[in-house]
């Protein structure tokens, strides 16, 4: 690809004029707006209208442009421009997570088809460079763990909550005037944008391909302030986390709120930063730390890609191809707190191993191993918050040995 680069973008909300700011005040990238696609005319902007197009076609005709940069919300027509533009021979860098992890493998498919690529470090964990730093640095190593705080909004809400007292209401708006929340905020708050991220990761760590809707997904929203009295109490925190699990050839992974001790790698991670924990074979245990949402960190990774496709730099997917992969698999338990009120009707038995409870006038809280069957049930139910225990790491159900089956 050339060195000067002519970009067409679609979108220009808060990652959109974002990119525009980190790209007007990076010195000796040559890299040029040429147009920008929006969906609202009526809505005054903070550049020369000559920038602006309604039509999209402005910007997939245009032979000058290299790149299509498609930062909207709405993964479907996100989804119609990128195949527009590979079809054009443009190259493409896009930070819509709904749009990738729905479409991975059409995406590759068109990669190789049409011999553009398709970069979208922005859709992940905001600035940190977790995708790329998955691609290259850990491409041999084996990844056993990978423990992350994904999505700002729901971290931001978690400590304006618990730290400051803050209202759900309160802290979530906030996350809303400050961009880092979907237009559709029940995206962050029931974990929906963090399976989407979840999912991607899984493919750049493990090379599995998991739908989003695969993954088992509990949200903050349901939490009470009971969880909130018992993390205080017990010297905790929670934070919603996206975990994957190696044990030998099986791969667990799942988006839940979990309890975190202070001698955890995620607690003392605030507000709308992300982090990663990567624990590799060898390598062993590595945090990634960074801004996860909003106009500048998300703008400063798509301009990243931008800047790697001055280079030629696509993803290889190498992980994919590994013989050694593992295979997803829902055949686990995990321990957890669950906390209803009294009269909801949970059990000892509905627990693989049962630790204990305390139950006074307005809660009733249980903790114990539950299947992931059991914990996709109860993520379903609006009656009962769920939390991972602190420490919990989800197991394989063991299958007895055939000759264990004979002897009993
Ligand atoms: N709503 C997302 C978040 C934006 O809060 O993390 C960044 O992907």
């Amino acid at each position: 690809m050339k060195k000067k680069l002519t970009l067409g973008l679609v979108g220009f909300g808060c990652v959109g004029q974002g990119l525009y700011r980190v790209l007007t005040e990076t010195q000796g990238l040559e890299t040029e707006i040429r147009k920008i696609c929006i969906k609202h005319p009526e809505k005054s902007r903070s550049l020369p209208t000559a920038y602006f197009t309604t039509q999209r076609e402005e910007l997939l005709g245009d032979p000058e442009i290299d790149v299509i940069v498609e930062l909207i919300d709405d993964a479907d027509t996100a989804w119609e421009i990128v195949q527009q533009a590979l079809q054009r021979g443009k190259a493409v860098v896009t930070a819509n997570k709904k749009m990738v992890a729905t479409h991975l493998d059409e995406l590759r498919v068109l990669e190789t088809k049409y011999g553009r690529p398709v970069l979208y470090e922005g859709a992940v964990c905001g600035s940190i460079p977790i995708i790329r730093n998955l691609e290259e640095y850990y491409d041999n190593d084996r990844i056993n763990r990978l423990e992350g705080i994904v999505n700002g909004s729901t971290n931001y809400i978690l400590t304006k909550v618990s730290e400051e007292g803050k209202s759900y209401a309160e802290a979530l708006g906030e996350a809303q005037v400050n961009g880092f929340a979907e237009s559709d905020p029940t995206l962050d708050v029931e974990g929906y944008d963090p399976t989407f991220k979840l999912s991607i990761l899984l493919t750049h760590a493990f090379g599995l391909r998991v739908r989003p809707e695969e993954l088992i997904r509990v949200g903050i929203h349901r939490l009470s302030a009971a969880d909130l009295s018992f993390a205080k109490a017990n010297h905790l925190r929670i934070r919603l986390v996206a975990g994957a699990y190696r044990h030998g050839d099986k791969l667990i992974a799942l988006v839940a709120p979990r309890f975190v001790p202070d001698t955890h790698a995620l607690y003392s991670v605030r507000n709308e930063f992300n982090a990663v924990s990567v624990e590799g074979l060898f390598a062993e245990e590595q945090l990634f730390v960074g801004k996860g949402a909003g106009g500048n960190p998300t703008g400063s990774a798509v301009l990243s890609d931008i800047s790697a496709l001055r280079y030629d730099y696509r993803y290889e997917y190498r992980k994919t191809t590994q013989e050694s992969r593992p295979e997803y698999s829902l055949d686990a338990t995990v321990e957890v707190v669950v906390s209803c009120a009294p009269s909801v009707r949970i059990s000892p038995e509905d627990f693989v191993r049962f630790k204990g409870g305390e139950r006074n006038r307005e809660t009733h809280r249980l903790q114990g191993e539950v299947t992931l069957s059991t914990l996709a049930d109860w993520s379903r139910r609006d009656d009962i918050s769920i939390i991972l225990a602190p420490g919990a790491i989800p197991k394989p159900v063991e299958v007895p040995k055939q000759e264990e089956l004979a002897a009993a």
